[in-house]
């Protein structure tokens, strides 16, 4: 008999799943509920959009390992984990790059109108020959991180590589980069045409991003999301794109996903994407297999990479 692990929320792919299934027994939630099975559950996989919800903890006396397909860990309480000797892991390092370019991506589409000018051409509004307004060049603009770690300094070099001028806001100053620092999130967007949020959610940063950043951004000013919908006051947001506040922004994440706030959908200042900032084939394949190789090392009896709590 395989050893069980539990698979939360189509957390992997099915190409993932298959690969899993040659060294464990795969169980969904529902089976996991009986308590003769719960008890033999040595390794779960969790998805970072919808965590890891607390009552698994008691339920599961054997469990060992959480592997998380992704990064985010804002929905999984790392320190309850740890008091129950479970290991949490991340697929860390592996989606940094995808995220920075899906970042530039919305950055790209929103700034020079790229969704709308698609919709423009299928519309029939070239054809009847109405003109397509102006976009925004980013060269020797203002390109403001919010949270500059690993996706935050690859968006900072792509700004380079477009002419852009970065500068961020951090918790702590980092003292490898040249970039300058601002001490909060209204100071950066007060020097910023772009703003990228790109920080971690944590209880402290819900909100963070509101109306008085937006008033300091101005009307010129673009704001673009790869991070955590619980970051963005969306009400604010959906305000300052609805007065034109600010110029635009480009969405990758939100704060009800899939069920998005509908007041977006009506703006065409706002360019937005479905959670998709490390889905490409080879991103998921590597992550994927970061999660089966983990999973293979606990129940080999070593220790997982990765451990994050
Ligand atoms: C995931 C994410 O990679 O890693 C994260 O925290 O937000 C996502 O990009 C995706 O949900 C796959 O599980």
């Amino acid at each position: 008999m395989l050893p069980y692990c539990l698979v939360l929320d189509n957390a992997v792919s099915n190409a993932i799943l298959s690969e899993l299934a040659k060294t464990v027994t795969i169980i969904d939630e529902r089976a996991a509920l009986e308590k003769a099975v719960a008890d033999k559950i040595g390794v779960a996989v969790a998805s970072p959009m919808k965590g890891v919800e607390e009552i698994w903890f008691d339920r599961l006396s054997a469990l060992k390992l959480i592997a998380v397909n992704g990064v985010g860990t804002d929905r999984i309480n790392l320190a309850k984990a740890r008091s129950h000797g479970i290991d949490v892991t991340t697929t860390l390092n592996i989606l940094t790059e995808d995220v920075a370019d899906l970042a530039f991506a919305l950055l790209l589409a929103v700034t020079r109108k790229v969704t709308l000018a698609d919709r423009f051409i299928r519309y029939g509004r070239w054809a009847e020959g109405q003109l397509f307004p102006l976009g925004t060049s980013l060269r020797g603009k203002k390109l403001g991180i919010v949270g500059l770690g690993a996706i935050g300094c690859e968006i900072a070099k792509r700004g380079e590589a477009f002419g852009m001028l970065p500068r961020y806001y951090n918790r702590t100053l980092k003292t490898d980069v040249s970039w300058p620092h601002y001490a909060t999130p209204v100071e950066l967007a007060t020097d910023s045409d772009v703003l990228v949020v790109a920080i971690s959610a944590t209880p402290e940063t819900v909100h963070s991003i509101n109306s008085d950043v937006f008033t300091a951004l101005g009307a010129g000013g673009y704001i673009i999301n790869i991070a955590r919908g619980s970051i963005i006051n969306e009400s604010d947001l959906i305000g300052a794109l609805k007065n034109n506040t600010i110029a635009g922004a480009g969405l990758d994440v939100f704060l009800d996903e899939p069920h998005i706030n509908a007041a977006f959908l009506a703006l065409d200042n706002a360019v937005l994407t479905p959670h998709v900032g490390s889905a490409t084939v080879e991103t998921r394949t590597r992550m994927g297999q970061c999660v089966i190789d983990n999973v293979n090392a606990v129940i080999g009896g070593e220790k997982p990479i990765n451990i994050v709590n």
